[in-house]
């Protein structure tokens, strides 16, 4: 028996597998495909404070081992989230943890004001990393001192713990994770989607409705872990590291760089069951290399230098 059990110093999961936000709906959507209490836990679609219709229409497009998406965070606003959505997780056995959207600082500090008050959250992970088309692509993670500010006011105003989700499409990640540790961040989870488009030659129209939109799956894992693994060393905090993961030998990657837990994004679009299964198949890695705490191979790369 492999112990699968991970301390993030702040929340203790049972296993490091949660499901990235905007992938995996509310939960409750794959209650019937998988046993939601086998996860690590649950990281929901982003809620702004007020319901949101999202982008119009196309809003995925498939690219060669990935996926570009424009869904333009929809979403059921943190009113109906608490009376309609939380009472049905409240009732399963994993770490829930929402995923904050704002378009400005101070609705991030109204949704985690509102969200302080809901029972059965194990904590927030401010979302300062979606493209914003409105922003020609930015978004607050693009800049340190923005990423700072936010993090250091989200965590004042926040009851529990906050991870804080960074973006790939800067330059330096170290700075922006050393930013966001700054602002008091509990921890890091990298990375959200590549800025991304797709055009069709014969309409010559972009093939998204939103012409840009963000790249994910098997396509971005290298920048991925490459980015997991450069936040790890300049940052105290853990770092929960997503980017591609398909199977359990992907997720022990991301571990072995450094990662302290990982979260399954476009996986649970090809197989809806990706989650439980990706915990199965670390555990059956883990045995086959004489590993008996995954906790105990975290970091452990050798590079030789
Ligand atoms: C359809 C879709 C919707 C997403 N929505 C959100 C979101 O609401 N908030 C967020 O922080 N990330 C969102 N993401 C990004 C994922 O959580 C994750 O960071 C990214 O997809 C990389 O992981 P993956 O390659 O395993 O999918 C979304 C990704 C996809 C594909």
């Amino acid at each position: 028996m492999v112990d699968l059990g991970t301390d993030l110093g702040f929340l203790r999961l049972r296993n490091p597998v949660l499901t990235a936000s905007g992938t995996f709906g509310y939960g409750t959507e794959f209650e019937p495909f998988l046993d939601l209490s086998l996860l690590g836990g649950i990281v929901v679609k982003g809620l702004y404070y007020g319901p949101r219709e999202g982008n119009p229409p196309p809003r995925l497009v498939e690219t060669a081992s990935g996926l570009i998406n424009a869904i333009g965070l929809q979403g059921v606003g943190v009113e109906r989230f608490a009376a309609e959505v939380m009472p049905r997780l409240r009732g399963i056995d994993t770490a829930v943890i929402v995923n904050v959207c704002g378009s400005d600082p101070d609705e991030y500090y109204r949704v985690i004001e509102f969200l302080n008050g809901v029972e059965g959250l194990a904590a927030y992970e401010l979302n300062i990393s979606c493209p914003n088309v409105k922003m020609h692509g930015a978004c607050p993670a693009m800049d340190p001192r923005t990423t700072r500010e936010i993090v250091a006011g989200a965590k004042q105003r926040s009851r529990r713990p906050l991870l804080a989700k960074l973006s790939p499409n800067v330059t330096d990640i170290t700075g922006i994770a050393r930013a966001a540790e700054d602002g008091g961040a509990d921890g890091i989870s990298l990375i959200n989607t590549l800025l991304a488009m797709a055009v069709d030659l014969d309409t010559r129209r972009p093939k998204l409705g939103n012409i840009l939109g963000g790249l994910s799956g098997p396509a971005i894992k290298p920048v991925a872990l490459r980015m997991t693994w450069q936040a790890t060393r300049a940052v105290k905090i853990p770092v929960i590291g997503m980017g591609g993961i398909m199977t359990g030998r992907d997720a022990l990657e991301f571990m072995l760089v450094g990662a302290a837990a990982v979260q399954v994004g476009t996986a649970s679009f090809i197989d809806p069951g990706a989650s439980a299964r990706i915990v199965r198949e670390i555990e059956a890695e883990c045995a086959a290399r004489g590993i008996d705490r995954v906790s105990d191979f975290v970091g452990t790369l050798e590079t030789g230098r």
